[in-house]
C-alpha cells in the first residue's frame, strides 16, 4: 500500500478538521486516535476523502503507514498528555522522524521538549495553528518552529493545506524550537486585545447609546465594509444579529458576562513583562477577562456603590458613532504595535531572527485576527523590517494622526460615563506616552533615589548621580 506522507495523532474537533484538509489537499495521511472506536467514526464519516486517509488501531501499524522521516501531527490537550503521548510513540519512531504538536502549548515547554530530544535522532516542531475549526478543515494560518530540514519535510504538505490571501499562503517556518509557539501566543494576545476593544465599544453603544443588539449589529455590519474591515468585526455583526430560540431574545443578551480564557492571552502579557515590553492592550484584555468572571462581586458592588450619574448623550450621534469607528481603528493599532514590539524583543532574546513582515503575511487569512488591516501592516514591515514600533511607520503614524483625536473624545465621554474602556484608554495613554519627550519619570528617579540611593543620570550628562536630600530635609 502507498505510504502517507504525515500522520496525526488525536481525532478530536481541531485533529479531525485538520485530516479531512489534509486528505482533501491530495496527501495521503494515516490517523491514529486513543480509543479506536473513534478512528473507524471518523473514517466513517469522511465520505469520499476516506480513500485518502490510512485509519491505525495501533501505535505499531502507524508508524508503518507513513513514510520516513516521519512527521506526526499530535492534535491533543496542551500540556502533560502531549509528554505522554511523546514518551508513548518515540520507542517506535526512527531517525529524522519528527513529532509535531499543533496545541497551544506554550513555548517554554516547546523549547523543553525540542532540547530534551537532542541527541536521540529525533526532532519536533512546535505548530501554531489559528482558525479554529473552519479554519483547520479549510485553511488555518500555520505558524512552524523547529530545524529547517523537518520545515523542508512538511512543507509541501502545509502549503498545501493552509489558507491563502491572494493565492499566498498563511504558513512559514518561522525559527528554531519555540518560535512558532511563541507567535502563536502573541496572535492570541492580539485576539484578546482585539475582543476587548470590541466588546467596550459594544459597551459603550449598548449602556451609553441605549441601542438593541440588533442596531449595533448593523452598526458593525457597516463597518466591516470600512477600514476595520476583519474576521472579528464580521462575526461580532452575525453574533449580535443572532437570536437566542428559546427566548426569541437577542442572543448575546440572554449570555452570562463571564469571558473564559485557557492562557494564552496570560501568557502573552507575561512574557511581555518578562522582555521588558510595553503591552498595555493586550495586559488590560487579560485583567478584563479576569474582572468579568467575578461577577457575583460585580453584583454586589452595583448594589454598593450604584452606577455613575448619566451623562448627555452626545449631541450628534452619526459624529460620535464615527468617532468609535476611529477610536477602534486607533487601539487597534495601539495592540498590534505592541504585539510585534513584543516579538520583536523575543526574537533578539531567544535567537530566533523572527521575521515581522512573515508574520503579518501568514495572519491575512485563516487565523482569528485576519484582517484587511494585516495587509497594511504587512507593506509597513516590508518597506521596512527593523523599525522599533509599527506606530512610527509612515502608513501607521499617518492612521494615528487621523485617529487619536477620535480615540480621545471616545475615551472622555466613556470616562465621564463611567463606561469601562481599560483597554482603549491603555491604547489612548500609550500614544500619549509614546509620543512625549519628556515624560515624568524624572520624577519617579528622584523617589528612587531619596529612598534607596538608586541613583540617575542628569539630562546635562554631568557625572552626579544622586540628588541632595540628606543634607537639604
Ligand atoms: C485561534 C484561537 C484558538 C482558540 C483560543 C481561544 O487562533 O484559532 O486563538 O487558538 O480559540 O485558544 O482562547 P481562549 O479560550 O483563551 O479565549
Amino acid at each position: 500500500m502507498q505510504q502517507a506522507e504525515i500522520g496525526l495523532i488525536g481525532l478530536g474537533v481541531m485533529g479531525s478538521n485538520l485530516a479531512l484538509n489534509i486528505a482533501e489537499k491530495g496527501n495521503r495521511i494515516a490517523v491514529f486516535n486513543r480509543t479506536p472506536a473513534r478512528t473507524d467514526e471518523f473514517l466513517g464519516e469522511a465520505g469520499d476523502l476516506a480513500g485518502q486517509i490510512i485509519g491505525c488501531h495501533t501505535i505499531e501499524e502507524f508508524v508503518a503507514a507513513i513514510r520516513p522521516p516521519r512527521p506526526i501531527i499530535i492534535m491533543i490537550k496542551a500540556g502533560d498528555a502531549v509528554d505522554q503521548q511523546m514518551a508513548a510513540l518515540m520507542p517506535h519512531l526512527a531517525q529524522n522522524d519528527i513529532m509535531i504538536d499543533a496545541g497551544n502549548a506554550n513555548f517554554h515547554d516547546t523549547v523543553a521538549r525540542f532540547e530534551k530530544l537532542a541527541g536521540t535522532g529525533l526532532t519536533f516542531i512546535g505548530m501554531g495553528v489559528s482558525g479554529g475549526e473552519e479554519g483547520a478543515r479549510h485553511g488555518p494560518s500555520i505558524m512552524v518552529g523547529g530545524t529547517e530540514e523537518s520545515w523542508k519535510r512538511v512543507e509541501p504538505v502545509l502549503t498545501s493545506i493552509a489558507a491563502k490571501f491572494n493565492g499566498d499562503p498563511c504558513v512559514a517556518w518561522l525559527g528554531t524550537d519555540g518560535a512558532g509557539h511563541f507567535v502563536k501566543t502573541i496572535h492570541n494576545g492580539i485576539e484578546y486585545a482585539d475582543m476587548q476593544m470590541i466588546a467596550e465599544v459594544y459597551g459603550i453603544l449598548r449602556d451609553g447609546l441605549k441601542l438593541s443588539a440588533q442596531e449595533i449589529g448593523e452598526i458593525f455590519g457597516q463597518w466591516n465594509k470600512g477600514r476595520l474591515n476583519s474576521y472579528l468585526i464580521e462575526i461580532t455583526e452575525k453574533v449580535l444579529k443572532a437570536t437566542d430560540p428559546e427566548t426569541g431574545k437577542p442572543m448575546v443578551d440572554v449570555i452570562v458576562d463571564a469571558a473564559g480564557q485557557k492562557g494564552t492571552g496570560k501568557w502573552s502579557a507575561i512574557e511581555a513583562q518578562n522582555l521588558g515590553v510595553a503591552a498595555s492592550g493586550i495586559e488590560a484584555a487579560v485583567a478584563g477577562r479576569v474582572l468579568s468572571s467575578l461577577r457575583e462581586e460585580r453584583l454586589a458592588a452595583e448594589k454598593l456603590f450604584g452606577l455613575p450619574a448619566a451623562v448627555e448623550a452626545p449631541k450628534d450621534r452619526a459624529a460620535f458613532i464615527a468617532d468609535l469607528e476611529n477610536a477602534l481603528l486607533a487601539a487597534k493599532v495601539a495592540a498590534y504595535a505592541q504585539g510585534f514590539a513584543v516579538m520583536t524583543a523575543a526574537s533578539g532574546e531567544f535567537g530566533w531572527s523572527l521575521p515581522m513582515p512573515t508574520i503579518a503575511r501568514i495572519w491575512r487569512a485563516g487565523c482569528i485576527i485576519r484582517s484587511q488591516f494585516l495587509d497594511e501592516i504587512t507593506s509597513a514591515f516590508t518597506k521596512d523590517p527593523n523599525v522599533p514600533n509599527l506606530v512610527v511607520t509612515p502608513a501607521f503614524a499617518s492612521i494615528v494622526k487621523d485617529t487619536d483625536g477620535a480615540l480621545r473624545r471616545v475615551v472622555a465621554h466613556a470616562a465621564l460615563a463611567g463606561l469601562p474602556i481599560p483597554a482603549l484608554s491603555s491604547a489612548l495613554s500609550y500614544f500619549d506616552t509614546y509620543r512625549r519627550g519628556r515624560g515624568t519619570a524624572n520624577l519617579i528617579q528622584a523617589q528612587r533615589d531619596f529612598f534607596g540611593a538608586h541613583g540617575f543620570d542628569r539630562l546635562d550628562g554631568k557625572d552626579i548621580h544622586h540628588g541632595p536630600w540628606a543634607g537639604q530635609f
